[in-house]
């Protein structure tokens, strides 16, 4: 079985986490692709989308490639600055399975916390008053989660993919298709 881990990054964290998520994969046949060098040809027999959380969704790059996708098996995950566990966080999770979940078969996905970039914060320091200002709560929780993905999260992704591969793998010896996750 191959595993394709394809992923796009603009300030690092989706980028620290899909290498984590390469590296903790078991499978021997896996390959990792950063979309900013092109997009590689799809021969996997799973491929996992990473990306960042752009408005509640999948950035573009990897919106565009996942409704390109056909019959595959596909797992998401995204790193995001706002809480990954409020409804914001499942949405962002939702949005990207929705762009793959006609034409391909959903095995799961994992919504993490990266950190928010520092041209980020800097934009919103320069915003006036507002509802996505810079406040003394907002500066907290950007200091808090500077080192976001951690090495939990990272670790959790990566068994996350591992158990579903495994599952896949079983069900294919069977006969079985793999029921898609409904995120
Ligand atoms: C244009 C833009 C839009 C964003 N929209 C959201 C959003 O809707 N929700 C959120 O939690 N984070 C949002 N973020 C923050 C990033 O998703 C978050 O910092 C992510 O971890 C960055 O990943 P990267 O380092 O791989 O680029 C946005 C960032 C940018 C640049």
């Amino acid at each position: 079985m191959k595993v394709q881990v394809i992923y796009h990054s603009l300030s690092g964290c989706t980028e620290k986490l899909a290498r984590g998520i390469f590296e903790g994969l078991k499978c021997e046949n896996k390959t990792l692709h950063n979309l900013a060098d092109g997009t590689p040809e799809i021969d996997g027999d799973v491929i996992l989308l990473g990306y960042w959380v752009d408005q509640a969704g999948p950035c573009k790059p990897i919106r565009e490639l996942a409704e390109s996708l056909s019959g595959r098996h596909v797992g998401l995950f995204c790193t995001m600055a706002f809480w990954c566990d409020a409804s914001h966080g499942t949405a962002s999770l939702h949005n990207g399975a929705a762009c793959v979940q006609e034409k391909n078969t959903v095995i799961g996905g994992i919504a993490v916390n990266g950190h928010m970039s520092q041209k980020m914060i800097d934009m919103f320091r320069a915003m006036g008053a507002g509802p996505h200002s810079a406040n003394p709560a907002s500066e907290a929780r950007w200091a808090l989660m500077k080192d976001h993905p951690s090495a939990c999260e990272i670790a959790l992704a990566a068994e996350r993919f591992n158990e579903r591969i495994a599952l896949l793998e079983i069900l294919s010896q069977r006969d079985i298709a793999f029921p898609s996750v409904a995120i």
